[in-house]
């Protein structure tokens, strides 16, 4: 194979979509085969495999039944509290039917909405798998996002039901539930009817959930060995909805079909994972992401996989505590972030060769831009090949590869995301005019519809936005932004991906809305009106930085009043988004930059923070008002 191969391979994806997928559909089990390949008679709204049934848990679960029913489908790793336990494909069909037995019993049926915020725990892919095979709807809320933000999110999702847990654990700390499934249930205007709690054994009191709560344990003796039937569901019926954020302080729910979805991802782990069933994949992430989504969960199961369930950080109990899971379970295929990398590098060198990771074929890295010395250190330590490759919550699954059919023995590019995958027609738009610009020249990555199988069909409950968001930004109608920078190499047509052109905010791979933050900020009494841009780190790709307007000026005048004016905001958006989004300082200026129609001037506030020049300043309303930024003086971490 060669690059000859890879170019053919994705012209045909292209230019023969219906045979190209209609080939590639075959890799899933249809209950009643499909009738029409494509359906793009409303653009940009693409719907694939039509009038086909199939159901998500049963491509995952029941059909590996024959082959592999003694075959490890989950490994289950937490060194938080130290359980291991592993689940052949018999067991987690089980394990799913009890619980989708349970969830019918509260009445979740076909289209209903379930939530699961949970940490990383089994049960909750169990929940996941149980909710597609009643044709139920999950919606997974990061489980270390704060009260309010799920709350924003069962506004939105309506669930009938609500999965969730007594307790998070994260670097040996407990973190109690019960205040934060509490106070959402009181916030919500929406409280699902019954709160499902699955404890674990940790010190932590269950969530009260309004007096809805149902402990998991009962509704599982009551269950245990029950036979759930699959629901069979048309092609094009959501699996789930997924909440990402954008430019504005409401989360979108990425809807994600069923049929589209289940091909590109068992698809994608045949040409872009290069990985067999029966082999086993580490996805270090959480389920609360789209990369655990589709590559802890359904891509790996769906091909008949086993998945390793990692419950923890990647340094402790030390810093080989990844190579070790890859020697003690044979690990094939890696996936993590580059944060997580980075932080591996930070340490002392000799855990990387410790163990025995030979059988590790490729480290996959991706969420966030891979900078060349991570990746290069990464390949030299481990003796395995690293591969960049380039998506979105929206997409579902990779954008961009180094690793694609053909790519194989094609020498990788550390800095590049490499090759556009089969099924996505990348191109590159001039920001301002919106036409295409040559190779050499930075654009934004965008994508011309239909988009292939697997990516979002909508957002939730909303068309209109879903084609307003993504369809707008260029003349063409049917060409969708991912609002990210990229330029495309003259020579050899390799792809770099230079960040987000909006004010979407990177940090260690998880994606924050700037206005979600700065909504948070502006909540406090004390705070007359917020910025928070992300910066530059050197470990975490970019950290939050806030630009906060006091209301009352000579408060921060003093050291001590400084102090207490920016613990309590960093506290307020640990308590309203979730800490991940805590910013890194916080600054106090008498005015923020804004235009004169007032417009928040991000990018300026940015490049100063990252001492670079603020750029074109011909709209800024009041020029004293950047002076103000500048004078915060150097980044403080
Ligand atoms: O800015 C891009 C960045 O992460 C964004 C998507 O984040 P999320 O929706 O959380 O999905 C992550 C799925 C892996 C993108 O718009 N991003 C993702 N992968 C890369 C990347 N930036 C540079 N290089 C990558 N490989």
């Amino acid at each position: 194979m060669s690059i000859q191969d890879y170019r053919a391979f994705h012209r045909r994806s292209i230019e023969d979509k219906e045979g190209f997928w209609a080939e590639q559909a075959r890799m899933i089990y249809w209950h009643k085969d499909f009738e029409r390949v494509l359906d793009f008679s409303r653009p940009p709204f693409a719907k694939w495999f039509l009038g086909g049934e199939t159901n998500l848990c049963h491509n995952a679960v029941d059909r590996h039944l024959e082959d592999r029913a003694e075959q490890n489908a989950l490994v289950y790793v937490s060194t938080e509290t130290g359980e291991q336990k592993s689940y052949t494909y018999r067991e987690l069909y089980g394990e799913v039917n009890t619980f989708a037995a349970s969830l019918k019993e509260l009445g979740v049926g076909r289209g209903d909405r379930v939530v699961i915020y949970m940490p990383m725990m089994v049960e909750a892919i169990f929940a996941m798998l149980a909710c597609v095979r009643l044709g139920a709807i999950h919606s997974v809320v990061f489980g270390g996002f704060a009260a309010e933000n799920l709350a924003k999110r069962i506004d939105d999702a309506k669930p009938k039901v609500m999965v969730t847990a007594n307790a998070g654990v994260r670097g040996g700390r407990v973190i109690p539930y019960r205040p934060l499934v509490d106070e959402a249930m009181e916030a919500t205007g929406h409280p699902p009817e019954t709160v499902v709690i699955c404890r674990r054994e940790v010190d932590a009191e269950m969530p009260q959930a309004a007096g809805r709560g149902m402990d998991y344990a009962d509704l599982r003796r009551k269950h245990e060995g029950e036979e759930v039937p699959v629901e069979w569901v048309e092609s094009s019926e959501p699996s789930y909805i997924l909440y990402t954020s954008g430019t504005t302080g409401t989360p979108k729910g990425v809807q994600r079909d069923t049929g589209g979805h289940a091909v590109a991802l068992t698809s994608s782990m045949k040409h872009v994972f290069a990985s067999n069933p029966g082999e086993t994949m580490f996805t270090a992430s959480d389920i609360g992401w789209v990369v655990g989504h589709s590559y802890i969960v359904y891509a790996p199961l769906m091909y008949g996989m086993a998945s390793i369930v990692y419950e923890g950080l990647p340094i402790r109990p030390d810093p080989g505590i990844w190579w070790r899971i890859v020697q003690d379970h044979g690990v094939n295929i890696m996936f993590t972030s580059p944060t997580a990398i980075r932080a591996l590098r930070r340490q002392d060198p000799e855990y990387m060769t410790k163990y025995d990771t030979s059988t590790l074929r490729n480290l996959f890295l991706a969420g966030e831009p891979l900078d060349e010395p991570t990746s290069r250190w990464a390949a030299e330590s481990l003796g395995t090949s690293v591969r960049d490759n380039y998506w979105q919550t929206e997409t579902g699954w990779p954008i961009l590869s180094s690793m694609l059919p053909g790519l194989e023995d094609e020498p990788v590019v550390a800095g590049s995301a490499g090759y556009p995958v089969y099924g996505y027609d990348v191109r590159l738009m001039h920001e301002v005019t919106g036409e295409e610009v040559p190779a050499g020249e930075r654009g934004i990555v965008a994508i011309k519809a239909p988009l292939p199988p697997g990516c979002m069909s909508t957002i939730w409950g909303d068309d209109e936005r879903f084609v307003q968001t993504y369809f707008s930004d260029f003349p063409d109608p049917e060409m969708y932004s991912t609002f990210d920078w990229g330029v495309k190499d003259e020579r050899d047509g390799r792809y770099y991906i230079m960040g987000r052109s909006d004010d979407v905010i990177n940090v260690s791979g998880h994606r924050l809305g700037t206005r979600e933050i700065e909504e948070a900020i502006s909540d406090h009494p004390e705070v007359a009106e917020a910025a928070a841009v992300g910066v530059k780190d050197e470990y975490k790709g970019q950290v939050v930085l806030a630009y906060v307007v006091p209301k009352d000026g000579g408060k921060v005048e003093t050291d001590a009043g400084r102090a207490e004016l920016e613990q309590s905001v960093k506290d307020i958006v640990d308590r309203k988004v979730g800490a991940i989004a805590r910013p890194a300082s916080v600054y106090f200026v008498e005015a923020l930059p804004k235009t004169r129609s007032g417009k928040l001037l991000r990018r300026s506030i940015q490049a100063l923070a990252e001492s670079r020049d603020p750029g074109d300043l011909s709209t800024l309303e009041d020029p004293g008002t950047l002076d103000s930024v500048r004078a915060t003086g150097p980044v403080r971490k």
